[in-house]
């Protein structure tokens, strides 16, 4: 008789919230600039030497903005997986219902296009604003219902961190999505290397759904859950990019991912707690222990 290692799909997931993304910038001056003045995000840190800043979405999800500077990591401790920011990053971010009228209207008054497709049905419309950053990241902005059952880990809160009523109102990271060139062996590698549950998959195009929390679960309807979408490389909805060589921050229960990570032999290194890996693909994910739900 031979044992088995128990299947990767089998119990639940170790990841349990998005913490943050890193993007890519020309200009680290302009996307501080960008972010805290049209989507109202705190500054919480910055460091001129490292041409890094890190802008607060809510209490526990963040943006990071890093411009990258020859021969110098942006941050040391990631420096032997060679992590940099996304490039072309499509994110989405959460916001009440109630306050879409107002994001027309600031879009409008920051002199941004945007473009607003119904990701919804005709009995339960779903309104969603699409625009770009100055780098050419793909931002969203998609309603959540903050009483669906569905929570995630990390709540949704009732107000932005710092409410401006010239910024847009947003609550939280909803959804990351990145490219890989070859589909087929990431849909396999991301369960079963990290543990990402694996909620469905698109019937037209080659595009799948990671719920971020310990079950896969349908998407849309409001759901105030957090996704990663992996695609192969192509344009998705309102001309959008999926990211390339994405650091993107996930909530986990570290240990379970670092067993799954060690088995699969992918490259990581750890600090504080935190575990870093570069996925074959050239992304980095940083697993780090979640705060209390
Ligand atoms: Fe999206």
């Amino acid at each position: 008789m031979t044992l088995r290692t128990q299947p990767a799909t089998g119990g639940p997931s170790p990841i349990l919230d998005l913490a943050g993304v890193t993007l890519e910038v020309n200009s680290l001056a302009r996307g501080v600039r960008f972010y805290a003045q049209v989507l109202g995000l705190p500054l919480q840190h910055l460091d001129e030497d490292r041409r890094t800043a890190r802008l607060g979405v809510n209490a526990a999800q963040t943006l990071t903005l890093w411009q990258p500077v020859t021969r110098q990591p942006n941050e040391p401790w990631l420096a032997p997986l060679r992590a940099r920011g996304a490039g072309h990053l499509h994110l989405a971010f959460q916001v009440r219902p109630e306050d879409l009228p107002r994001c027309r209207t600031l879009l409008d008054a920051h002199a941004l296009p945007w473009q607003e497709i119904d990701l919804g049905t005709p009995d339960a419309p779903d309104p969603t604003l699409y625009f770009f950053d100055p780098f050419g990241h793909g931002l969203e902005l998609r309603t959540v219902n903050r009483h669906d059952p569905r929570q995630p880990h990390v709540a949704v809160p009732d107000h932005p961190l710092t409410p401006d009523p010239h910024a847009l109102p947003v609550l939280g990271l909803r959804e990351a999505a990145i490219a890989f060139g070859d589909y087929a062996a990431m849909k396999e590698r991301l369960p079963r290397a990290y543990g990402f549950a694996f909620a469905k998959e698109q019937d037209d195009r080659d595009f799948a759904q990671f719920t971020l929390g310990p079950w896969p679960e349908p998407d849309g309807n409001g759901t105030p859950r957090r996704w990663l979408y992996a695609w192969d490389p192509q344009v998705g909805l309102a001309d959008m990019l999926g990211g390339d060589h994405a650091l993107l921050e996930f909530y986990a229960d570290v240990p379970a991912v670092a067993a799954r990570v060690q088995a699969e032999g992918l490259p990581c290194v750890t600090d504080a707690g935190r575990l870093a890996v570069r996925d074959p693909e050239g992304h980095v994910f940083v697993f780090r222990p979640a705060p209390q739900g």
